[in-house]
Formats: C-alpha cells, sequence, structure tokens
C-alpha cells in the first residue's frame, strides 16, 4: 500500500500554517485612528514610521515609499545613473531587483551567487564591473544578508555605489548592525507577504544625508525637503506612501522583533532536524550574520539522495504531505522581459561591447540553483509552534524512508 501522500496515503499535516498577515487589535485602531482624524495626506503616520523604522534598521535617514520596486529606482535615481549606466545585480532575486534598473534608464548586468548562501557572488560581481559601472545591488535573498564585507570592499576599489535590496530583511543584522544604511542606501518592501506588511509599500534607508535628501525630493515630485510646494529642483514621481499604511505599518513595527526571534528559535531547530537527514541542507551558516530575517527558509535538495528524484518531484511530494513549499526563482537572464527590452533601442553595452543581449549571459550556479536544487518555504511557517517545524522535518524523513515510491 501506498505511503506517500504523492500516491495517495496518509499525509504528514492537515492543520494550516501561521495565519499571515497578524491581525491584531492595534491594528484595527492604528486604521481607524487615521480614518477618524480625517488627517489622510502629509499628516504624522508617515512622519513617525519614517523616524521608526529608519531607527530600527539603524539608518540614519529615512524615506517611505510606495513599494519596493520603486524603492529600487528611488535609490538608483538619487545616485544620479545616467542612461546605459550599468548596474550589476544577482541573477537569483525577484525581477524588481533588475527591472528596476532598466526603468530608470540603466542596463542590468547580471552576476552568479554563491552555492552556500544564494546571495551575490563578490568575484562573478568584480568579473563583470566595466567601465559604466555604477552600482552593485546586494540582495539579502531570503532575509540572509549578503557578504555586506566583500562587496563593500568591492565597491569602494572601484568607486561604485552598493545598493542594499532589503525587500525580504527586514531587522536582518550583519555583525550586529541592521541592514539597510551599511551600503550608501537600501531599499524595502511591505509588500502582502513580506516579514513587515502593509499590503503594499516601501522605503528607502541611508546614512548619507545628501542621496537621502535626493530620494526624498525624487518620491515626493522632485521637491526640496525645504522648499515651496510648486518649486521643484528635480524631476521626480509621486511615489509617497498613505497614511493608512504608515499607521498599520507602525503597529505591524510593534511585533517585528518577537516574531523575528520567533523566525529565529524555529529555524535552528529546523536546521537540526535537517541535518539528520541525508540530501538537504540549509545554506551556510556564516557568524558575521547576527540576524537572519528568515523571510523564506531555503532547503537544498540533492537529488542523489533521494534515488535520483527530481527536486521537482519531491517539491509536489512534500506539498502532498502537507508541507506547502515551492522551486522560487528561474534565472533572471532568461526572462523574456530583459531579451526584448533593448531590442528596438540605440542602447549600447560596454559589458555586452554592443547591444545588451541576455542570451548570452550564462550564470551556472543560478541555473543549478533553479533546476535542480532550491526549496522554498514562507516566513510564516515559522511563526507557529515547535510542532510546526517538526512537521516539516517528518514529512522529509518520510519522503526519503519511501523515495521508491517518487522515481
Ligand atoms: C528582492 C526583492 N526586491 C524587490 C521587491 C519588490 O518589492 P515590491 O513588491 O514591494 O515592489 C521584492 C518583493 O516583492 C523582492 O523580493
Amino acid at each position: 500500500m501506498a505511503q506517500l501522500a504523492f500516491n495517495g496515503g496518509e499525509p504528514i499535516r492537515r492543520a494550516p500554517f501561521h495565519f499571515w498577515p497578524v491581525i491584531a487589535d492595534n491594528d484595527e485602531a492604528a486604521l481607524l485612528e487615521v480614518l477618524r482624524s480625517g488627517r489622510w495626506f502629509l499628516a504624522d503616520k508617515v512622519a513617525a514610521f519614517e523616524k521608526a523604522f529608519a531607527a530600527f534598521q539603524d539608518a540614519q535617514f529615512g524615506v517611505a515609499v510606495s513599494n519596493g520596486t520603486v524603492a529600487l529606482q528611488v535609490a538608483l535615481e538619487a545616485i544620479d545613473l545616467k542612461p546605459a549606466d550599468e548596474v550589476i545585480v544577482p541573477a537569483y532575486t525577484f525581477i524588481a531587483t533588475a527591472s528596476a534598473v532598466a526603468l530608470v534608464g540603466g542596463i542590468p548586468i547580471f552576476a552568479d551567487v554563491q552555492p552556500g548562501t544564494y546571495n551575490l557572488c563578490p568575484d562573478s560581481a568584480e568579473a563583470a564591473i566595466t567601465e559604466r559601472t555604477r552600482a552593485i545591488v546586494a540582495v539579502h535573498v531570503a532575509g540572509r544578508p549578503a557578504d555586506l564585507d566583500a562587496l563593500g570592499e568591492l565597491a569602494r576599489r572601484h568607486q561604485l555605489f552598493l545598493i542594499e535590496d532589503a525587500a525580504q530583511a527586514h531587522a536582518a543584522a550583519w555583525k550586529g548592525r541592521k541592514v539597510g544604511a551599511i551600503g550608501n542606501l537600501g531599499t524595502f518592501s511591505f509588500q502582502a507577504s513580506k516579514n513587515l506588511s502593509a499590503g503594499e509599500g516601501g522605503f528607502v534607508t541611508s546614512d548619507d544625508r545628501r542621496l537621502a535628501e535626493r530620494a526624498w525630493s525624487l518620491h515626493n515630485c522632485g521637491r526640496a525637503p525645504q522648499g515651496a510646494w510648486y518649486e521643484h529642483p528635480l524631476v521626480g514621481g509621486n511615489y509617497r506612501l498613505s497614511e493608512f499604511q504608515a499607521g498599520l505599518l507602525l503597529s505591524q513595527l510593534a511585533r517585528l522583533e518577537a516574531q523575528t526571534a520567533c523566525r529565529t528559535r524555529n529555524a535552528a531547530l529546523l536546521d537540526e532536524l535537517l541535518g539528520k537527514i541525508e540530501g538537504v541542507f540549509p545554506l551556510d551558516p556564516d557568524p558575521r550574520i547576527t540576524t537572519h530575517a528568515h523571510h523564506l527558509y531555503i532547503i537544498r535538495y540533492r537529488a542523489s539522495d533521494f534515488g535520483g528524484a527530481t527536486r521537482d518531484r519531491f517539491v509536489a511530494a512534500l506539498q502532498r504531505e502537507g508541507i506547502p513549499c515551492s522551486v522560487g526563482y528561474n534565472p533572471l537572464y532568461k526572462e523574456e522581459a530583459f531579451r526584448t527590452k533593448f531590442q528596438d533601442t540605440p542602447v549600447m553595452s560596454a559589458y555586452f561591447k554592443g547591444k545588451p543581449d541576455y542570451e548570452r549571459v550564462r550564470c551556472p550556479q543560478v541555473e543549478r540553483i533553479c533546476a535542480e536544487e532550491a526549496v522554498w518555504l514562507t516566513q510564516n511557517m515559522l511563526l507557529g509552534p515547535e510542532e510546526d517545524v517538526r512537521d516539516i522535518a517528518a514529512a522529509i524523513r518520510k519522503i526519503r524512508e519511501h523515495v521508491g515510491e517518487l522515481v
């Protein structure tokens, strides 16, 4: 008789994991306060949230914006990116990291990631530098800080800006300091899945007053911080966050620290439990990561330890055992979006020695990770009791024991 739920057996788990978003009385009160105040525009909630979240991320300055994609656009315009300037981004990230570059007129240049961290590989980034490179975007994938020592040193040596895409990394810390203003600028997302959320929203952090003032201006119709309402020294958009979102983010921020601690505890237990199962591995530990935000928990799967069952088949089997999981990203340079973006334009690239031609890009680690290895669990699965994590490990163990049913 079949054991695996994949083949009709009894699943390990039927109960859902922790509900996300967390909705508490203080959230309702925060929204009602803004509603009843009648002050829905440029009142005090956005300003209070900017101050609170910048301080939370150890940044001197913070600008709240409408989402994480425009946060990146604003950061790239804050460094005054010029048409056809090149920006190095990892090929393993959400599309916004790279599309933001193209949306502000730059050329995204894809570099590979490290096999043990899934974050931007400093050597691969260095190999992609040309005379047109202006910035490197270090994405803290899954909430795990990228190697900010190596990437910071690389950026300094080549006089490039380092932008941290911290869309997944609220509360994450590198050597005791929260991420976001360790590089020249940092960006965050408060989209629905994120560890701090108002459904939509974004943020730009910096310790550099000049860059922060430019970011503020760019998100607010090009106004100057001390200027008149109808005075516009820059061409900017309207990327402001609303008072309602800021009110909700302030109430959600109050529990972020406790939620992060809970995810950290459960992730440590999952690391330990996976350590006892051949063929599934957490990402490599790094003592410089003092807080991993665990927006995702990424499992590295090795098919040869599972009788050759492909990663996709393993993911399907794990889902059927009642453990929601997914395979995650594809190599970004393969997206049609980039293959076609520059087709009918005169844009020339120093990196490509001609027209940007993403069909020539190869990032072997990203291709292997996307095709064979990565398995994603979402942050809410780490917010429940220890038993939830034990169920995840039990389901994986069960699949391994009965892998003959899969292959
Ligand atoms: C790494 C990364 N960068 C940028 C974004 C874009 O954020 P948003 O969806 O708020 O525009 C996201 C998330 O969606 C992301 O995961």
